[in-house]
């Protein structure tokens, strides 16, 4: 693929693997999502049963977090077995069924792979901690103590404290980024890359359509295991991490991001490209250089399809000037990079309360992630308008949350369970208390209620995925000429058939705009759009979309 080609492809000319080129994402915590056997957590099967729901949506995909044999540490974050499915999210049988109904509906699948790091509980990390010498034993990143008996360096985890753990039996730390119980894999060991890849296949022979791959810039340390350097004080910008979190008081020059993991990308890749119409979305988590890693990883045809990025789940709002700063160093330092966006995610307050939007400019936000060069992920709930839940210390689930309180409450109030029905017991989710507490204000807007009123949030993302769909200039065209007045973002998208120019207000001051010459028309009233003319004025929230037909 030129540089060309993936900048300009069309609907048009869309090969169906191309699915994932400005694909809709939805993404799925499945134990919060739909509990079909009464346990209180949600599982696969339930998934199944809401597949209707999900393809009425419009959207292309579902990435599914992971459902992996798991001692749940982590929520699934920490792996165990990475071929089975957590008994507790039900078997690969139902995992197979859920694929097949899927595709039957005309929906791709993406598993969630956790590569970097394993459970503790793991198999693997039992042999290799076992002793010095055992065939496994480089398998995890494992080191001496300094003289003195602290860690071999200053690497933080991002869930507090050491990124290092020491283990009595091989009287060495090993490494984990996350909790104690996520032990590092150790990626310059050939036979752990050989391993991981294997897994990937048995689930690409499944018949897998891609992998949002987990924390995929940590796969590799720093062999000489070198000090992270300290950051200046206005670098710590929290994207990664939270403010209170001294992992931002570090430059994660050594402990992340080492250019060993170019190869292994292209090896991931070849291996998926063995298959037909497979997609491989990284996540790539770095503060300082995000955007530079984003654009490494996903240019040419030979590493990640599309990278899953950090810019705008931030708490920092989308302002015009904000956007318009990443689009231009996305453009200056990966100018072929493909981004996949998303404003909520199961690791972040929903955006609706992170950025205090209110009803109208949360309407905006939709139509603009449909409008933005790249692809989207939408979280589960999001289409209802969900705000964070509040969920009290009693009832706190996630280590992370509980490490931070209450400074930083953790990511279990974006993770309470989805709301299906005013009425039932539980939202419809659960027929017994769920793992976690059902938000009484997120209940007023359950799906069924929401399904019953044309004008609902529900029916916005629909109408507003289906704008995006409609066009190809915005799905998958380029993007060009992005300009901030006053609160005001302007950009426009284009393909060979087509040109869309996109205002919007995102701010509160009535500003005036003024249109590109052309005869162009008015689109998006549908969604709440404005009738545009050779100027526009914009009030807050307002947004305004023209089009003009090329030839
Ligand atoms: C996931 C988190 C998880 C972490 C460790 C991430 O970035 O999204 O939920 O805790 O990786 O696996
Ligand atoms: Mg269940």
């Amino acid at each position: 693929m030129n540089v060309h080609n993936n900048l300009e492809r069309s609907k048009a000319t869309k090969l169906s693997s191309d699915w994932w080129h400005g694909g809709v994402i939805y993404q799925i915590y499945p134990r919060s999502f739909q509990d079909s056997n009464g346990d209180g957590i949600g599982d696969l099967k339930g998934i199944s049963a809401r597949l209707d729901y999900i393809a009425s949506l419009g959207v292309d995909a579902i990435w599914i977090s992971p459902f992996f044999k798991s001692p749940m540490k982590d929520f699934g974050y920490d792996v165990s077995d990475y071929r089975d499915v957590d008994p507790m999210f039900g078997s690969l049988e139902d995992f197979k069924e859920l694929l097949d109904q899927a595709h039957a509906k005309g929906l791709k699948i993406m598993i969630d792979l956790v590569l970097s790091h394993t459970s503790d509980q793991h198999p693997w990390f039992s042999e290799s901690r076992s002793s010095r010498e055992n065939p496994k034993s480089d398998w995890y990143v494992w080191a001496d103590p300094k003289s003195d008996g602290t860690p071999p360096n200053n690497w933080l985890s991002i869930f507090g404290g050491s990124a290092w753990q020491w283990d009595a039996r091989r009287l060495q730390y090993y490494l984990h980024n996350f909790l104690t119980s996520q032990p590092d894999l150790n990626f310059h060991c050939p036979d752990v890359q050989d391993a991981l890849l294997d897994v990937a296949r048995f689930w690409l022979d499944l018949g897998v359509d891609g992998f949002r791959l987990d924390t995929i810039n940590f796969y590799f340390h720093d062999k000489e295991l070198r000090d992270n350097p300290a950051l200046p004080m206005d670098q710590r910008n929290a994207s990664i991490a939270p403010a209170v979190n001294p992992y931002n008081h570090q430059d994660h020059l050594f402990s992340k991001s080492q250019p060993e993991n170019i190869p292994f990308l292209e090896r991931l890749r070849a291996l998926t490209d063995e298959y037909e119409g497979r997609a491989c979305l990284g996540e790539v988590g770095d503060a300082q250089r995000g955007l530079e890693i984003m654009g490494e990883y996903t240019s040419g045809d030979k590493r990640m399809h599309m990278c899953y990025a950090f810019e705008f789940l931030e708490k920092r709002a989308l302002t015009a000037s904000y956007t318009k700063h990443v689009f231009d160093q996305l453009q200056t330092k990966a100018g072929d990079a493909w981004p996949c966006w998303a404003f909520s995610n199961h690791d972040v307050q929903r955006h609706a309360s992170r950025w205090n939007l209110d009803d109208a400019a949360t309407r905006q936000h939709a139509v603009l992630m449909m409008c933005l060069r790249g692809s989207a992920c939408l979280y589960q709930g999001e289409e209802l308008g969900l705000r964070e839940a509040e969920v009290p210390f009693e009832k706190l689930q996630d280590p992370y949350g509980i490490e931070f309180w209450p400074e930083f409450k953790g990511r279990d109030g974006c993770r309470t369970p989805m709301v299906w029905a005013v009425q039932d017991e539980q939202s419809g989710f659960s027929t017994a208390e769920p793992w976690l507490p059902v938000s009484a204000q997120q209940a007023e807007h359950a799906v069924d209620r929401a399904e019953a009123d044309p004008q609902s949030m529900l029916n916005h993302y629909r109408r507003a995925i289906a704008l995006r769909h409609a066009h190809p200039a915005l799905s998958s065209g380029r993007l060009s000429e992005m300009n901030e007045m006053g609160p005001v973002l302007t950009f426009l998208r284009e393909d060979s058939s087509e040109e869309i120019f996109c205002a919007f207000n995102l701010g509160s001051d009535t500003t005036e705009v003024t249109v590109p010459d052309g005869s162009w028309q008015t689109i998006g009233q549908e969604l709440g759009g404005i009738e545009g003319g050779h100027t526009i004025t914009l009030t807050a929230s307002q947004f305004c979309l023209m089009i003009r037909k090329k030839g």
